[in-house]
């Protein structure tokens, strides 16, 4: 945790979107909602701007390997880790490992409530290993992980 001149907790924040989180808008729109990912990243950063965040960066990729090697570099450079796995949750222990591997907290998000849907959404192979999981309410599940996110870093606690 670093201090800014002022004393306060600096606040870096990496939101990490998995497979065909790219095509959010027209992908499956009764499901996903009609937002983009683009638009989901513009409200995060306005939030994260209004609260005093330093830093928020974004990457969303296909690959397994791509997000594994995203966590294992945010060891020192992040506080917080937003991950929406999107089907990787579901069987990637790769991914598993990887948030095991590195002591930055992770907030699980979905847009959609995986307990409501097919059987084999219900599992989350990450679950174990993340702070906690918010899922089901769209937009508002990232901006929830955020706010929650910076209040955690505010306070110091994981
Ligand atoms: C998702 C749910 C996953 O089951 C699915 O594979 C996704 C998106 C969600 O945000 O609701 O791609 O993570």
């Amino acid at each position: 945790m670093q201090l800014n001149g002022e004393g306060v907790n600096v606040k870096r924040i990496l939101v990490l979107n998995g497979p065909n989180l790219n095509l959010l808008g027209t992908r499956e729109p009764e499901i996903y909602g009609r937002l983009t990912l683009e638009d989901i990243n513009e409200a995060l950063r306005q939030r994260a701007h209004t609260a005093g965040v330093d830093e928020i960066d974004f990457l969303q990729s296909n690959f397994e390997g791509e997000l594994v090697e995203a966590i294992q570099k945010a060891r020192g450079r992040y506080d917080y880790i937003l991950l929406n796995a999107a089907a990787l949750t579901h069987y990637s222990i790769a991914l598993r490992d990887a948030i095991a591997a590195v002591p930055v907290p992770v907030i699980e998000i979905h847009l959609s409530n995986i307990h409501r849907r097919e059987e084999f959404r219900h599992t989350s192979v990450i679950a174990p290993v993340v702070v906690g999981q918010i899922c089901g309410f769209g937009l508002d599940s990232y901006i929830a992980a955020l706010d929650i996110a910076i209040r955690r870093i505010q306070k110091d606690t994981k």
